[in-house]
């Protein structure tokens, strides 16, 4: 059997279902995703994807799995600004800053220096008052509302196909009788309704643990990330601060002139939208750590209703004890078991750990139809 005729179903079309449906096209499969929610839509509590920052921050451990898969990324993140200036990722400068010395990953020295080629301690003068350490280092800012769609063009371009539909288990899509509803996605494209016999499928359905209801992996869990959209043309710069209380501020500029202002990491909370108490913390310690949110003249009285809001957000991290899933099983219905390859759990990292991991599930995918107990 050609590589083209072994149909591969990706369920999901958040950064991960996107990055790995393109990378199983470059590998020579036919393939198709699946998917409730889509970049184009109205933002979705059910969609991670589209409240993230999103810039690359690797706090994984060194050695950890993790650690690999957002170094793999950090790479292709460069090849493709190389290959493609239009890509909507920016190289940026980024500073971090501790309000007290508590030793964490979050100010990890030594493992962000292996990470970030130039990465540099702050000295005490280039401090801000309020801080007792800082450090600085280049990284990436990727501008999400441009960064989805572009993710999506690739993907059709390069012959995906992909159908609309909201799917109460993954083995729906194994079976042509009782079929769920399906929509050609983009809805302009000429397409037939979609034959139900996949090699294998590919499950990136983040959260959706809950629903998609085959097999419930109860060490999936939110983390709720409660941020602000701040218009601040002017901020050129990536950056972090923790203070004392645990709270951490942080800014991530788009394209745009918008500027992300987070934020919050909140195990196991599912409220969908934002709480005017979080709200207002989130403005108070962001102004003091970075007045530059605030227009020019309006930097000294550090007030929080100077700050120009254009969006509170809330967006759900789908994160997993143990870490991300990427794993081989199998799935069965009625007399066929096909290959299952999970990628999913990828917490507060998706995007910065999403072409490692696409290209280790294309990896596992390749290994299982190669043993092949398939057809
Ligand atoms: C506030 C915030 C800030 C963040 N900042 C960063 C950052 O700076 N850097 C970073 O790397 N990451 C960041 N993240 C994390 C990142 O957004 C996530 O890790 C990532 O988006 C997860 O992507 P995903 O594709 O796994 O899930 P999702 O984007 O949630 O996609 C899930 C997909 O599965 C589909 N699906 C699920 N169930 C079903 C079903 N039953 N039927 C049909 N379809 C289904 C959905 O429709 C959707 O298409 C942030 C997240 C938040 C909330
Ligand atoms: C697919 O992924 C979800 C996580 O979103 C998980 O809960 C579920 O068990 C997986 N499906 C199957 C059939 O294993």
């Amino acid at each position: 059997m050609q590589k083209e005729d072994l149909d591969v179903f990706v369920v999901g079309a958040g950064v991960i279902g996107l990055s790995t449906a393109i990378r199983a096209l470059e590998a020579g499969f036919s393939v198709t995703i699946f998917a409730e929610i889509f970049p184009g839509d109205e933002k979705s509590i059910k969609y991670a994807s589209c409240w993230a920052g999103a810039d690359h921050i690797s706090v994984a451990a060194t050695g950890a799995f993790m650690h690999e898969l957002e170094q793999e990324t950090f790479a292709v993140f460069k090849g493709l600004l190389k290959e493609d200036p239009d890509v909507p990722v920016m190289v940026r400068p980024h500073q971090r800053y501790v309000q007290d010395d508590q030793p964490d990953n979050w100010m990890n020295t030594d493992h962000l220096r292996n990470f970030y080629p130039d990465f540099s301690t702050l000295d005490a003068s280039e401090l801000p008052q309020i801080a007792v350490r800082g450090a600085a280092f280049s990284t990436l800012c990727i501008d999400v509302p441009r960064y989805l769609p572009y993710l999506m063009n690739r993907f059709l371009a390069s012959g995906g196909r992909a159908f609309r539909t909201t799917l109460p288990s993954l083995s729906a899509l194994l079976s042509n009788t009782d079929r769920p509803t399906f929509e050609v996605f983009p809805p302009n494209s000429s397409r037939s309704p979609p034959t139900l016999r996949p090699t294998a499928v590919i499950n990136c359905t983040g959260l959706g643990a809950l629903s998609i209801g085959d097999v419930l992996d109860t060490r999936v869990y939110p983390t709720r990330g409660e941020v602000l959209i701040i218009r601040a043309p002017w901020v050129q710069r990536d950056s972090g601060f923790r203070w004392t209380d645990g709270h951490i501020s942080y800014m991530i500029p788009r394209q745009t002139g918008d500027v992300i202002l987070g934020g919050t990491y909140q195990p196991d909370d599912w409220h969908p939208k934002s709480r005017p108490e979080t709200v207002k913390l989130i403005k108070e310690h962001g102004i003091q750590a970075f007045p530059e949110l605030l227009h020019p003249s309006k930097r000294e009285t550090l007030n929080i209703e100077d700050l120009d809001v254009i969006e509170e957000c809330v967006g759900l991290r789908p994160t997993r004890k143990g870490g991300v899933r990427l794993e081989i099983e199998s799935l069965a219905v009625g007399e066929r078991t096909i290959p299952i390859v999970h990628n999913y759990g990828h917490g507060g990292a998706g995007y910065q750990s999403s072409w490692g991991s696409a290209t280790r599930a294309v990896q596992l995918l390749k290994s299982v139809l190669k043993t092949d107990s398939v057809y």
